[in-house]
């Protein structure tokens, strides 16, 4: 299966992805990695990887609209089967969610429904919760509020500040990814309201 990363930052989600893939067993292969800036250590990755990459500015675009169209069609060019938002910053819009019905995939360092949004760890660490984690789920019009996938839980520290606690998260994070992709993958995703099914 084919899968089209989206990164907006660092890229760790994809460098783990990218390690389960060499192996011919896992099922999914990345094929593109895409970005809304130039600057994303990601697309690094992806160079390094051999992996083909490209750019999708919102400040080339006249509007979010047409950002989201231009990101569609940027997307589709790679065929993709899957597309993963993993640590993408911008919000998909209907339009680009209507391209890629019940294949679009995001990772959120939170237990949704508790802190959506682009804080999920600050939020979390400052309302004082024991246990937070991470979320792999369906991509919905809303903000992090599509169908979930898999949860992992993850115990805050005492001492934890933002970083520490997020760092920790993305090991949580990578691998609940790598093992979800490569199910899906391997047998398919299905959305019943929701419920999702994958397999
Ligand atoms: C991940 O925790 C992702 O869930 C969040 O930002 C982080 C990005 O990490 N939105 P990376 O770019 O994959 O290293």
């Amino acid at each position: 299966r084919r899968v089209v990363v989206l990164v907006s930052g660092a890229g760790s989600n994809l460098a783990a992805l990218l390690a389960a893939h060499d192996d011919a067993a896992y099922g999914a292969r990345v094929v593109g990695v895409v970005s809304d800036r130039a600057a994303a250590g990601g697309l690094d990755i992806a160079r390094a990887a051999g992996i083909p990459t490209a750019v999708v500015a919102p400040r080339d675009f006249e509007d979010r609209t047409g950002w989201d169209r231009g990101l569609a069609d940027t997307v589709a060019i790679f065929r993709p089967d899957l597309v993963v938002s993993a640590g993408f910053m911008r919000i998909l819009g209907a339009g680009f969610l209507a391209r890629f019905p019940a294949r679009v995939l995001n990772t959120h360092p939170a237990l949704l429904p508790a802190f959506p949004g682009a804080h999920g760890v600050r939020d979390a660490l400052a309302h004082g919760v024991k246990v937070t984690g991470c979320t792999l789920h369906v991509v919905d019009a809303g903000v992090d509020t599509g169908p979930i996938v898999a949860q992992v839980a993850v115990a805050v520290g005492e001492d934890d500040d933002e970083p520490a606690l997020h760092e920790r998260i993305k090991v949580a994070e990578r691998e609940l990814l790598v093992e979800w992709v490569g199910r899906i993958a391997r047998g398919g995703l299905t959305v019943e309201g929701r419920r999702v099914v994958v397999g």
